[in-house]
């Protein structure tokens, strides 16, 4: 199977690959794992805790070509988001913008679950400090 132009390039040249220290307070960490086929993404973010928005990530993905390509476009869109916009980020778009064909999608829903699973991280490290 071909993978597109995009997937090539973010497997090649993975961007914000590496990962934060876990027990520092201001990253939160994601780790999912796809029954489907095994593959394991871990996905961290480092939130600046004034703003809530996230200044930096990192990804390590022992997965297929199109699970790395989703984590790297996702540590490089939710840069600069809040917690809320990352949050919502949707599979659907990781895959249009990697143009992955069906059988790959649940690479990105991977993507997707490994970024809400940091964002929740985070926010579980911060129960205490946050009112609403
Ligand atoms: Fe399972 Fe891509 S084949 S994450």
């Amino acid at each position: 199977m071909a993978y597109s132009e995009k997937v090539v390039d973010h497997y090649e040249n993975p961007r914000n690959v590496g990962s934060f220290d876990k027990g520092d307070d201001s990253v939160g960490t994601g780790m999912v794992g796809a029954p489907a086929c095994g593959d394991v993404m871990k996905l961290q973010i480092r939130v600046n805790a004034e703003t809530g928005v996230i200044e930096d990530a990192r990804f390590k993905t022992y997965g297929c070509g199109s699970a790395i390509a989703s984590s790297s476009l996702v540590t490089e869109w939710v840069k600069g988001k809040t917690l809320d916009q990352a949050a919502a980020l949707k599979n659907s778009e990781i895959a249009e913008e990697l143009a992955l064909p069906p059988v790959k999608i649940h690479c990105s829903i991977l993507a997707e679950d490994a970024i809400k699973a940091a964002v929740n991280d985070y926010r579980q490290k911060h129960t205490d400090a946050q009112t609403a």
